[in-house]
């Protein structure tokens, strides 16, 4: 039983309607199209919930480390081992505790990525061709099975996906239980987004007939870089409204040059001074994250049951 604040500032206990390692949500931010603010969309939501009492985990499972170096790790410099030393086929496999990482944030850890983690993408379909199969054949539960060394220590695992639907992003996908889809509304990013979802849902049917235990509680996109005095990006929102409903976040993420200038110092909006930008741009960045982010952590908490 852990103890939460509820809206009106009051403490609330509760108890998660799953058991043990249940309660942990897991989240995906995935779209295979590049550039679609699924790591500063990580970032943000990991810091937020961080810093609104959650305990979160961080993963970055995109070699490219982009989210690992927004916390100040970086590959080149730091040999940090990746979330591929707990998912790894052979004898050398450790235990996802060891890969942990503080961040500057209480509250908040990470398991920064490297160019290893694409081994998995070579070794998994090895392993999945191995003659004895078993243990390839359960690649979509291997990081459910990494993360019950840590289960208890955390209430929230954010994953940053790679840009691709291949076996880190699939393996991400089957163990979690928040899908985040972010997208830029505009045409070509939308169109790509569709063909994501084609294969998403190919994929995720195929892993579930193979035997995953797949367990969403929910599924939602999220319009990133949004400029809502943009026509053609705004009747992109509403024809995505229109057909996805509420499976779009009420929610539009703003584009901001307070999101980006911050990014240029490896900083999110949460880490800037406010006296460094422009004071308005800083104050609408910032309530528009407040928004997407709040709208955010009700899904997580309706997940366990708490409204
Ligand atoms: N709301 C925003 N306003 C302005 N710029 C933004 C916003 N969100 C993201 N960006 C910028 O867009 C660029 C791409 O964002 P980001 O790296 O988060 O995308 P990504 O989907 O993780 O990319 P990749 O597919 O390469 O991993 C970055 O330069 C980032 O600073
Ligand atoms: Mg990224």
């Amino acid at each position: 039983m852990r103890r939460f604040l509820d809206k009106h500032g009051r403490g609330t206990n509760y108890v998660p309607h799953r058991k043990g390692d249940e309660h942990l949500q897991i989240l995906a931010v995935v779209n295979f199209k590049g550039g679609s603010a699924k790591t500063t969309t990580s970032a943000h939501l990991a810091q937020h919930l961080a810093l609104t009492g959650h305990r979160v985990l961080a993963i970055d499972l995109d070699p490219q480390a982009s989210l690992s170096a927004l916390h100040g790790f970086q590959p080149e410099v730091d040999q940090n081992e990746s979330l591929y030393e707990a998912l790894r086929y052979d004898d050398e496999r450790k235990p996802l505790s060891q890969l942990v990482k503080k961040t500057n944030f209480p509250n908040l850890d990470i398991i920064p990525a490297n160019l290893e983690l694409q081994e998995y993408e070579y070794d998994t379909p090895l392993a999945l061709a191995r003659k004895d199969g078993s243990m390839g054949r359960l690649f979509f539960g291997r990081l459910d099975d990494a993360l019950a060394d840590v289960a208890g220590n955390y209430d929230v695992v954010v994953i940053d996906c790679p840009p691709q639907l291949g076996y880190l992003t699939m393996t991400a996908l089957s163990s979690s239980t928040g899908v985040l889809i972010t997208v830029h509304p505009q045409m070509l990013d939308v169109m790509s987004m569709c063909q994501f979802l084609l294969m998403m849902g190919e994929v995720m049917s195929t892993l579930k007939h193979a035997g995953a235990n797949m367990r969403l509680d929910w599924l939602r996109y999220l319009v990133t870089r949004y400029e809502p005095t943009d026509g053609p990006q705004s009747q992109m929102v509403a024809f995505m409204r229109a057909i996805f409903k509420h499976h779009v976040l009420v929610n539009e993420m703003l584009k901001s040059t307070a999101i980006s200038d911050a990014g240029i110092t490896k900083q999110t909006l949460y880490e800037v001074e406010r006296s460094q930008l422009t004071r308005s741009t800083y104050d609408r960045a910032m309530e528009a994250l407040h928004r997407v982010n709040g709208e955010i952590t009700d899904l997580i908490h309706r997940a366990w049951g708490r409204r």
